[in-house]
C-alpha cells in the first residue's frame, strides 16, 4: 500500500496515545536517553544560538519535540493526518500529564532541567503545528537546525521507494551540520490504530543506514537493547543520529 492509498485521517489519535505514549516505556526511555545526550553534546560543544527545530511527521507524540525545547526558539511539527494535526494543537496551550514522565527522563541530563523551569510554558510559546505531506518537503529544503522523525518513513507505506524518498526529504529539510535523531520500526508488517490498519515497510539496519548515508556526514544506527513488545507486528527499534551533510553524495537511482 503506498502512501496516498492509506487513511490518514482516520488514525485514532487517542487510541494511539493511550496504546503507546500512556506510560513511559523502557524503549522510549533508552530513545530518550541517547537522543538527549546527543543533542546536549552537539549544542554544549557548537554553543550557537536559539534555532528553528522540526519534527517530521510528528503524529500523536510529543517527545521529540521535548527533546529539541532547550535549543529552539521554533519547533515546527509537520504532520499529514488532520486527526493528528488537531490532537497536537490541542496540547500546544498546555500539554497532557503524561508527556511529563517524558521530560522528566529528558531531564536526566543537567541541560534540559537548566534550561526550562516551566516546560509547559515554553512548548506553548516555540510550537507550531503545520499541516503538510512529506513529499512536499523539498521546498523548504535546509531550513531547520535540528530535526527528529520517529516512526514515519516506514510507517507510512509499503513502498522500499517512498520509505527511501521519506528519509531523504527529512534529511534535505535539515541545513548542514545539523543534528538529527530519526526512529524507525525494525521489520514492520504494519500497525492499527483503533480499528484501522496502516501500512509499514520492512527495514532492517542495512536500510535504515543505506537510506541516511547520502544525507549525513557521521551518523550511528543503533538497535535498541530494550525487548519490543509494545508496538504490534515488528521485531525491534532502530535509532540513528548524528548530523546532517554539508555535501551530498550522489543518491543512487531508484
Ligand atoms: C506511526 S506514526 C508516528 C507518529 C509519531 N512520530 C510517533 O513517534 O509516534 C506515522 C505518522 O506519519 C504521518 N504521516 C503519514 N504519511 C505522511 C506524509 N505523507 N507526510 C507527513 N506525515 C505523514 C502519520 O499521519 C502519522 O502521524
Amino acid at each position: 500500500m503506498k502512501n496516498a492509498e492509506a487513511a490518514w485521517s482516520a488514525f485514532d489519535s487517542i487510541a494511539y496515545v493511550d496504546h503507546n505514549y500512556r506510560d513511559l516505556q523502557a524503549e522510549d526511555a533508552e530513545i530518550l536517553h541517547i537522543v538527549r545526550d546527543h543533542f546536549a553534546d552537539h549544542f554544549r560543544k557548537r554553543g550557537v544560538g536559539p534555532v528553528y527545530g522540526i519534527d517530521v511527521g510528528a503524529g500523536a507524540n510529543l517527545y521529540p519535540a521535548l527533546s529539541m525545547l532547550p535549543w529552539c526558539d521554533e519547533i515546527t511539527l509537520f504532520e499529514r493526518s488532520p486527526a493528528n494535526v488537531a490532537y497536537l494543537e490541542s496540547q500546544v496551550d498546555s500539554y497532557a500529564e503524561n508527556w511529563d514522565q517524558f521530560w522528566a527522563a529528558l531531564c536526566g541530563n543537567e541541560d534540559y532541567a537548566i534550561s526550562c523551569a516551566d516546560p509547559r510554558e515554553r512548548f506553548g510559546k516555540v510550537v507550531k503545528v503545520r499541516q503538510g505531506d512529506i513529499f512536499d518537503l523539498e521546498r523548504l529544503g535546509g531550513r531547520w537546525s535540528v530535526g527528529t522523525m520517529f516512526f514515519v518513513a516506514e510507517s507510512m507505506t509499503s513502498s522500499h521507494q517512498e520509505f527511501t524518498l521519506g528519509v531523504e526529504r527529512f534529511m534535505r529539510t535539515l541545513a548542514p551540520g545539523a543534528p538529527f535523531a530519526a526512529a524507525f520500526m525494525e521489520h514492520s508488517q504494519g500497525y492499527h490504530t483503533g480499528e484501522q490498519f496502516f501500512p509499514a515497510c520492512d527495514v532492517g539496519e542495512n536500510e535504515v543506514r543505506e537510506s541516511l548515508e547520502p544525507f549525513a556526514d557521521e551518523f550511528k544506527v543503533h538497535r535498541l537493547k530494550s525487548e519490543a513488545g509494545l508496538r504490534e507486528g515488528y521485531s525491534g527499534i532502530i535509532l540513528s543520529y548524528g548530523w546532517r551533510g554539508n555535501s551530498d553524495a550522489p543518491v543512487p537511482i531508484r
